[in-house]
C-alpha cells in the first residue's frame, strides 16, 4: 500500500504540464538548444595549423585562475616543466569532463525514459544529452590532440560510475544536485580562465568558449528543475536532502577538480604543495566557497538551509554567502601575485 502511494507520488511528480511558467521556461531552453548549438567537428578547426600542438608552447602554462597555476611552487618551476604540467592538467580536466558528462548522459536518458508523453522535460533532456555527447567528442579530441595519456577521474569514481546514473530515476533531486556539483566547478574555472584574458592555446580557448556557452543552459535547467520540485517535498525527505546536498557538492567537486594520484607522481610535486592547492591555502578555500554561491542561493530559496545543513556546509568547507542572482561575480577577492607570463618566451625560441 505504502509502495503504491510512493509510486503514485513519483508518477505525479513527473507530470509538469499544469505549470505554465515551468513549461514556458523549458520551451525557451529547448529553443535555445535548437538556435544556438555547436558541432565539435564543424565549429572547431582541428586541421588549421594554428591549432597544432607544438612542443614547448608557453600558451599551455596554467594561469592564475587554475588552482595549480596560481601556486608559488608551480610558478617557480622551469618553463618547460610548467608547460608539461599545463598540458597534462588541461588534458586531464577535459578527460574528467567527458567522464562526468558520460555519467550525466546516462542519467538524463534514464530519467527521460519515464517521463509521460507530451512532457517538455523529455525534449529538453534529449537536447541536453545531444549537447553533452558533442562535448564528450570535443573533449576526447582535445585529449588526443594534446597527446597525453591521462586517466581522467579518480579510479574509485570510475568504478562506481555505472551506479550513479541509476539515481536519476528513483531520486532525481539528488541526481540533479549531483549534476550541479559537477557542472558548477567546471563552469566556474572555465569562465574564470576565459575572463582572465591570458594568451591561451586556440584549442583550449575554443573548447572552453563552446562549453561555457552551452553549459549555461544545462545549469539553468538543473536550477529550474530543483526550484520546481524541492519546495513541494515532504518535511523528512527535504531535511535528509538538505544534509546530503553539501556532502554531494564537496565529494564530487573534489573528485572533479583535484587531479588523480598519477599527476602528483609524474611531476614529483611535494605533498605539502598538493595539500595547499587542494584545499588548505586561503585562495583554495575561497575558490571552494565561491564555486557554490549559486547552489547556496538555490538551497536558501527552496528551504534546504536549516541549522544542521548549515553546519554540514561549514564542515565541508563550502559555506559562504549565497549569490544574490545566478552567476553573480564573486564578492570576495583575495589578492593573487602577478604572473611572470609576459616574460615567457615564444614557442619557436624555446628548444624542443
Ligand atoms: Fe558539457
Ligand atoms: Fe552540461
Amino acid at each position: 500500500m505504502a509502495r503504491t502511494k510512493m509510486i503514485r507520488r513519483w508518477r505525479r511528480n513527473m507530470e509538469v504540464r499544469d505549470d505554465n511558467a515551468y513549461v514556458e521556461r523549458l520551451a525557451t531552453l529547448s529553443e535555445g538548444s535548437v538556435n544556438r548549438n555547436f558541432s565539435p567537428y564543424q565549429d572547431i578547426e582541428w586541421d588549421d595549423p594554428a591549432f597544432d600542438v607544438i612542443p614547448n608552447d608557453p600558451r599551455w602554462v596554467l594561469t592564475n585562475s587554475d588552482p595549480v597555476g596560481r601556486h608559488p611552487w608551480y610558478q617557480a618551476q622551469p618553463l618547460e616543466k610548467q608547460i608539461a604540467i599545463g598540458m597534462w592538467r588541461q588534458a586531464n580536466v577535459a578527460k574528467v569532463g567527458l567522464h562526468f558528462e558520460s555519467i550525466l548522459i546516462r542519467g538524463l536518458l534514464g530519467y527521460a525514459f519515464w517521463v509521460p508523453n507530451g512532457s517538455p522535460e523529455y525534449r529538453y533532456c534529449l537536447h541536453e544529452s545531444v549537447e553533452e555527447c558533442n562535448h564528450t567528442l570535443m573533449f576526447q579530441e582535445m585529449v588526443n590532440q594534446i597527446g597525453m595519456d591521462v586517466p581522467g577521474m579518480p579510479r574509485l569514481l570510475k568504478w562506481i560510475s555505472p551506479i550513479i546514473p541509476l539515481f536519476a530515476v528513483p531520486t532525481p533531486l539528488l541526481f540533479f544536485f549531483g549534476v550541479l556539483a559537477g557542472e558548477e566547478p567546471i563552469d566556474h574555472v572555465q569562465k574564470a580562465i576565459l575572463r582572465e584574458g591570458a594568451d591561451l592555446h586556440p584549442i583550449m580557448e575554443r573548447v572552453m568558449a563552446i562549453h561555457v556557452a552551452e553549459e549555461a543552459r544545462h545549469i539553468s535547467f538543473a536550477h529550474e528543475y530543483l526550484r520546481k520540485r524541492v519546495p513541494t517535498l515532504r518535511r523528512r525527505p527535504r531535511f535528509l536532502l538538505s544534509l546530503a546536498v553539501p556532502v554531494t557538492m564537496r565529494v564530487l567537486c573534489s573528485a572533479i577538480v583535484k587531479p588523480p594520484r598519477s599527476f602528483w607522481r609524474e611531476f614529483d610535486i611535494p605533498k605539502q604543495v598538493k595539500k595547499e592547492i587542494f584545499f588548505k591555502s586561503p585562495e583554495a578555500r575561497q575558490m571552494l566557497s565561491d564555486v557554490f554561491g549559486d547552489v547556496r542561493m538555490l538551497c536558501h530559496d527552496t528551504g534546504l538551509m536549516n541549522p544542521l545543513a548549515r553546519l554540514i556546509w561549514k564542515i565541508c568547507r563550502i559555506s559562504g554567502d549565497a549569490s544574490r542572482y545566478r552567476s553573480e561575480p564573486n564578492r570576495t577577492h583575495l589578492p593573487i601575485a602577478a604572473r611572470p607570463l609576459a616574460a615567457a618566451p615564444q614557442p619557436e625560441s624555446i628548444p624542443a
